[in-house]
């Protein structure tokens, strides 16, 4: 069986995507005014959006970055979330943003919150780029959304395919067909 993928459509323009993220930021620097923050990137997708959202940020600002995956090279999570790199720093104290490319079941950002919250941080707070709330399982509090995005598969801005697409200046729409 042949396999093809095609990007059906641009879902979020380069435009929309940069006058979001400087809003996000715009929110987060009013909230911890006076303060510093870690922003807590998890890999690989959510590097693009932690880039440009932390150079908009006018606050005090560290980035630290978690690896932790429950995805193959499938578009269905597996709900098994697996931990393959830990934080540099130590947050026990701080004001922590886990920032994400996409929250879908919310499976890992439920794991990666436990995990975070046992460290006692002063506070730990949720920043997601896109949004599939129709997909999700489990309640997660998000304190910053990028966007609300329905149940496709979106590639771009830092999220693939079986590793494509990460570096597109856009997020797009993909359509596998099995021919
Ligand atoms: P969750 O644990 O089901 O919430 O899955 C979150 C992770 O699944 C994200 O960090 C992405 O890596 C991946 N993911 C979910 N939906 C998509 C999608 O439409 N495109 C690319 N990756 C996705
Ligand atoms: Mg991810």
């Amino acid at each position: 069986m042949e396999h093809v993928e095609e990007i059906e459509r641009t879902l979020i323009s380069e435009e929309q995507l940069r006058i979001r993220i400087k809003e996000l930021a715009r929110q987060i620097s009013n909230d911890f005014s006076g303060e510093t923050v870690i922003l807590v990137g998890l890999l690989k997708g959510s590097v693009v959006f932690l880039s440009d959202l932390a150079r908009e940020i006018t606050v005090n600002c560290h980035m630290d970055f978690m690896s932790v995956t429950s995805y193959g090279n499938d578009t269905e999570s597996s709900g098994e979330v697996r931990f393959l790199k830990d934080l540099d720093e130590d947050i026990n104290g701080k004001n922590v943003i886990i920032v994400e490319d996409i929250i879908d079941t919310g499976y890992t950002l439920r794991e990666v919150v436990k995990v975070l919250g046992a460290r006692s941080p002063k506070n730990i707070r949720i920043c997601t780029l896109l949004n599939k709330v129709s997909r999700r399982l489990v309640n997660i509090p998000i304190h910053y959304n990028g966007f609300d995005v329905p149940d496709e598969f979106v590639i771009g801005f830092g999220l693939d395919y079986a590793q494509k697409y990460r570096n597109l200046k856009y997020i797009g729409v993909l359509k596998i067909t099995e021919k």
